[in-house]
């Protein structure tokens, strides 16, 4: 069961979500199931002028508003879900357990199924509500993987960047891949 899911939110940082699925896009053994807030696909358009279906050719992608979709039930079976980024509203309704949409149902879910969550949240400064809504994420066993990427490997330009934090998460997942330098390793 090689199922993955990545939802992407109307963060900034649309990048990060470039650079993973583009590792997706490589590994045709491993099923992506991708789905978009509508705010994402705004925030898409302005940062990278992209269409969702751009990103990720190879996805079985979902409508936001889908609550018919596999996504939606426990049993539908997946290893671990990404949201990338991760706007503040939508870590807000995951912790809050309030599943409006697909992606804070899927989020929901996969909390209640014990599965990963990784949360790439993205905000500054950030309230005292956006810290509590982390904690409490993070307790329900979801990892706050803030969208703070490292510079100490010295990244030659914004997509090094962007890969080389998409490999971090990759790490995360238990996936093999080459685009994190690693420390120590070179
Ligand atoms: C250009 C742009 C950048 C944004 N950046 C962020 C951000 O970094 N973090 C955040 O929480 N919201 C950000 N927002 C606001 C969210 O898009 C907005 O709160 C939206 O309701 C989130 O909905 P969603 O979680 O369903 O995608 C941004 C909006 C725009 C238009």
């Amino acid at each position: 069961m090689n199922r993955y899911v990545v939802a992407i939110t109307g963060a900034s940082g649309m990048i990060y979500a470039r650079e993973l699925l583009a590792y997706f896009a490589t590994r045709p053994d491993l099923e992506l199931h991708a789905v978009i807030s509508r705010a994402g696909e705004q925030v898409l358009h302005l940062e990278l002028g992209l269409a969702p279906t751009d990103l990720a050719p190879g996805a079985i992608w979902h409508r936001v508003d889908d609550f018919t979709s596999g996504l939606a039930s426990g049993s539908f079976r997946a290893r671990a879900m990404v949201v990338i980024p991760c706007s503040m509203g939508t870590l807000g309704a995951i912790a809050q357990g309030v599943g409006r949409n697909l992606i804070h149902r899927a989020g929901e879910v996969f909390l209640k199924e014990r599965r990963p969550l990784i949360l790439v949240v993205r905000e500054t400064p950030l309230s005292l509500i956006h810290l509590r809504n982390q904690v409490k994420a993070a307790e329900a066993g979801a990892t706050i993987f803030p969208a703070c990427p490292g510079f100490y490997h010295q990244p030659r330009n914004l997509t090094d960047l962007a890969r080389q934090f998409a490999g971090r998460i990759l790490d995360h997942l238990g996936l093999e891949h080459h685009l994190t330098r690693r420390w120590g390793e070179e």
